[in-house]
């Protein structure tokens, strides 16, 4: 037995699904220890949007530790902080005249979600949270209490009042608004819905299965959160960074969401690092209230502030994700259609795209032939019926042919056995 299973938790899942030691990485590929490259699909659970270590900001790490900068500062002034800040302001808020105050949290998704919805609560002075079927918000408890999948809350055997969970976009089918149901159960006094201090939402809903919501139904939420007095909590964990196109998934829907959560793909290169941002007046904690060791990882400001001078100067990495995305599409498509007994669909958007197999354990199956063959995915949705593609939205062309290459060779070996 490896050290791995002899010492390391039966939790462990990942790793799992890939049953080699890896070793280095490098743009769109990672390397194990023998010596056998594997194109990466998977970028970190969407913390890799600009691939593996780029080497502007392993550059500005290095230069960072060299110097003796501050590494751990709590939430000490320190001048890589002053630097993200400035260019946060200055290259995302400004433009899109987005007016937030930023919270540094803890250093995971989930820390951010906790810290939002205490926030809401503590604001609105009312407990109940509404939240989607299918939503995936985290691990920590108040971010597992709003996340639908019962494979992940059933563990907890804690309490988990005061959170109600209602149809996402296309729950229903096409042909139901659930909005229409959500605005019902607010309004109406009689529903067994209270007023909730908040809606919290994945634009589209990563490991539920890549479901996208419709700008118009978000536009539609954001509506009611607004007639409602409910504040409306964005979760752009894995979505935001420019993985469906724009900085913020939420631009296409031109929400102004009250409160954004924001990770994975922010500090550049995989070092955590998360930020809750909230309207100004919503900031009405006080001073230590909501604390944290880890809320100071300077070396993620420093290559934070690096990705966003190399990427969002300008819109050419959003055009990028909008072309990719595109093709991505549009070959999974064809795939789909050569497998039409077996992929019930495809869906996605940018370069974060679902294919659902309609036959349980398939999904897993051809996430096995594509490790064999070079390339690795992950599984998502309520039964891990949907294989998901979140390519680094730096890869080049011809690795994103090689890999979907890949995929459809791994389909054609499944189906045409
Ligand atoms: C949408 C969303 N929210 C929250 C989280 C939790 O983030 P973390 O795993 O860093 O706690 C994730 C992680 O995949 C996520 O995709």
């Amino acid at each position: 037995m490896n050290i791995f299973e002899r010492l390391e938790s039966n939790v462990r899942s990942y790793c799992r699904k890939f049953p080699t030691v890896f070793s280095s990485a490098k743009g769109s590929q990672i390397i194990d220890t023998q010596g056998r490259s594997y194109i990466d699909f998977l970028s970190g659970g969407g913390a890799l949007n600009y691939g593996h270590n780029d080497p502007a900001m392993q550059q500005a790490v290095m230069n960072y530790i060299a110097g003796d900068g501050l590494i751990q500062g709590l939430d000490l002034h320190t001048g890589a902080k002053a630097d993200f800040l400035t260019t946060f302001e200055a290259l995302i808020l400004q433009p899109r005249k987005l007016d937030y105050k930023v919270q540094f949290t803890g250093p995971t998704g989930s820390n951010g979600v906790e810290a939002a919805l205490k926030l809401a609560r503590l604001v609105k002075k009312r407990s109940n949270v509404i939240a989607f079927s299918n939503s995936y918000h985290g691990h920590t408890l108040g971010s597992l209490a709003v996340t639908g999948n019962s494979y992940f809350r059933n563990q907890a055997f804690v309490d988990r009042h005061n959170v109600s969970f209602l149809p996402f976009d296309g729950y229903l089918g096409p042909a139901v608004n659930t909005l229409d149901y959500l605005e019902k159960v607010i309004a109406d006094p009689g529903s067994g819905v209270d007023l909730p201090a908040a809606v919290i939402v994945e634009t589209t809903q990563a490991e539920g299965g890549v479901n996208v919501a419709a700008t118009k139904w978000l536009r539609g939420l954001g509506d009611v959160c607004r007639e409602f007095g409910v504040l409306l909590i964005v979760d752009e964990i894995q979505t935001g960074v420019g993985r469906t196109g724009p900085f913020f998934s939420f631009e296409d829907a031109g929400l102004y969401p009250d409160i954004v959560v924001l990770s994975k793909s922010l500090s550049g290169m995989g070092l955590p690092m998360t930020l809750v941002l909230m309207k100004p007046e919503l900031d009405q904690w006080k001073p230590g209230e909501h604390n944290g060791t880890f809320r100071g990882n300077n070396l993620a400001f420093v290559a934070a502030t690096e990705a966003l001078h190399r990427y969002w100067q300008d819109s050419s990495l959003s055009q990028a994700v909008g072309l990719n995305g595109q093709y991505l599409a549009k070959r999974l498509r064809e795939l789909a259609a050569r497998h039409a007994a077996h992929i019930l669909s495809v869906r996605g958007k940018g370069m974060l795209h679902g294919v659902q197999f309609g036959q349980r354990g398939n999904a897993q199956e051809i996430l096995r032939l594509c490790f064999e063959k070079g390339l690795l995915l992950e599984c998502c949705g309520p039964n891990g019926e949907v294989v998901k593609l979140s390519p680094p939205l730096t890869i080049e062309r011809d690795l994103l042919e090689q890999g979907l290459a890949l995929l459809e060779e791994a389909a054609a070996e499944l189906f045409v056995r």
